[in-house]
């Protein structure tokens, strides 16, 4: 390992193998871990942690991660049967399972809730935290690796606190952190930050030495997926959307350069970001948690100004440039904790303009994001909320069907709610968009299955809405209560939600 990784003095005969760190981890304890999506998570540690468990020991632990985090933590840890219970966010489809299969207790929370909640006590105590860095200066400072998510109040609040040195993270990546803790109420104080390009903490985590008790080299890289070509319905979606916020520009409702922008990842999300590469926007900022290969696209090409976030997570493609990259991106991204990057009230300070993805919404707006035919965990909300609520504008995606059209995106009522009508402006898919702002749920309706609706469904929603319209007792948000969920029965049954 290079000198520069382990500058501690007081620190040195700490390290150890991660066998031996793992040790440190009991049965029934709770371990906060590092990690932002599969980025700056430990990973030589947790594998420990599995082989205990492929050996027959019953750990039953309560991780709390940033968000998802990599194989190493979520399937082999899950696999081995070593989680209990798991807080707040997680994308792998071992646990999933695991999870809908009632044998993984899980949580699913707002991201900018986490930190509060384990500051508060609301979560139980934590014994251990692991935590990621790509070095430890002098001082016994931690830099973390990729992502800063919630370890810097897990490192705080953790009985003991393992180590682990990532020698395949860049050195550079030093110095692109900026560390705040926030109090509890009530002892909060104004956050100063009016721009995203601020800096207003330390680039490192503090941490009492004596609680160090292991530190561990570890040559695993993050293991984030392979960057995808957009598809052409992630790019139709992108141009809705470019289409409907030039048009705010044009309307003067948006400054010529947008506002700060938060975009979830995957397929739509890197769709919109080649789509703003290509558009006449400039000088655009971004207010976000997930940064990904895009972002650093986007600012070596001049049309980001600055991005601010709680991880960079990239491709693997883009891992293997990343140190020859980051002198020409270093003072343009900032990775915060997840409790600045999602917080509410700096979200809506910033007036960001907020592009989720739904799993579905229905004809009224609301978006149901996480649960597959209401009862089956896909992910979780992630930060979507943080967003939505608190946005300028508020906009979801999803294309108008899945599965090969056998289940419209669009339904008479969503099954489960992340994000009531209440906090969603627009909806768009591949169809078009509509813009809810203003409308009344009938109008909602009507504009929602004319827009976004896919040709094959929209007879049939009309019909419902027609027949709602005539049978509800109310006609504010006309319904027919039986028949809301029958889409659902439908697909069960017959296999699609058409009907025959
Ligand atoms: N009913 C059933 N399944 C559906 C569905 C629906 N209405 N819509 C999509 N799916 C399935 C897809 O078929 C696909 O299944 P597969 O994995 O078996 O192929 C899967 O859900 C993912 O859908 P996809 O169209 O590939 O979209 P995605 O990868 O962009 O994911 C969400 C969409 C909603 C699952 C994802 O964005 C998410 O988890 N969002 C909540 C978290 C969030 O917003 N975080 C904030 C930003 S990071």
């Amino acid at each position: 390992m290079e000198e520069q990784r382990l500058r501690c003095k007081q620190l040195k005969d700490k390290l150890m193998s991660a066998e031996e760190a793992a040790k440190v981890i009991k049965k029934d304890m709770t371990v906060a871990v590092s990690g932002f999506t599969p980025a700056g998570y430990p990973k030589a540690i947790p594998l420990e942690l599995a082989k205990r468990g492929e050996n027959g020991e019953k750990l039953n632990l309560t991780v709390i991660t940033g968000a998802s985090v990599g194989p190493e933590i979520d399937e082999k840890m899950t696999n081995a049967g070593v989680i209990g219970r798991r807080f707040p966010y997680q994308t792998n489809r071992t646990l999933r399972k695991a999870i809908n299969d009632g044998k993984v207790k899980y949580v699913d929370m707002h991201m900018s809730h986490v930190p509060q909640e384990l500051k508060a006590g609301f979560l139980g105590k934590i014994d251990v935290a692991i935590i990621e860095v790509v070095a430890i200066t002098e001082e016994g400072y931690l830099i973390p690796s990729t992502s800063v998510g919630e370890i810097n109040v897990g490192v705080k609040l953790a009985d003991k606190v393992l180590v682990e040195i990532n020698t395949t993270q860049p050195l550079e990546l030093e110095g692109m952190h900026d560390i705040i803790d926030l109090p509890l109420p009530p002892h909060r104080k104004p956050i100063p930050l009016t721009r995203p390009e601020q800096r207003i903490g330390k680039p490192y985590i503090e941490c009492d030495l004596d609680k160090i008790v292991g530190i561990v080299e570890c040559d695993i890289p993050d293991k984030a997926d392979p960057m995808t070509e957009p598809d052409d319905v992630s790019f139709a979606i992108s141009k809705n959307i470019i289409s409907f916020l030039s048009k705010e520009v044009e309307a003067g409702r948006l400054p010529k350069n947008l506002l700060p922008l938060q975009s979830g990842v995957g397929n739509v999300a890197n769709a919109i970001l080649k789509g703003l590469t290509e558009s006449d926007f400039e000088h655009l900022t971004v207010f976000s948690e997930v940064l990904q290969d895009g972002i650093i696209d986007l600012i070596q090409c001049g049309k980001i100004d600055y991005a601010s976030g709680t991880s960079l997570t990239l491709s693997p493609e883009k891992i293997a440039t990343l140190k020859e990259d980051l002198p020409s991106i270093k003072d343009k991204i900032i990775l915060r904790p997840q409790e600045i990057s999602n917080h509410p009230g700096l979200v809506g300070r910033l007036g960001v303009i907020a592009i989720n993805t739904a799993l579905e919404f229905d004809i009224y707006g609301n978006v149901n994001s996480s649960h597959v035919s209401g009862t089956n965990m896909m992910n979780g909300l992630g930060g979507s909320g943080d967003f939505t609520r608190n946005g300028y504008l508020s906009i979801f995606t999803t294309q108008s069907t899945a599965k090969k059209g056998v289940i419209s995106a669009v339904v008479p009522c969503v099954p489960h709610v992340d994000h009531p009508e209440h906090d969603v402006m627009v909806v768009v898919t591949e169809q078009g968009y509509a813009d809810l702002r203003g409308l009344d749920p009938v109008e909602r309706a009507r504009k929602i299955i004319a827009n976004c609706a896919h040709p094959d469904y929209r007879d049939q929603l009309e019909d419902y809405l027609n027949r709602a319209i005539k049978e509800s007792p109310g006609q504010h948000t006309p319904h027919i209560l039986p028949e809301v969920f029958s889409w659902y029965q439908r697909l069960k049954e017959t296999g699609t939600m058409k009907e025959q």
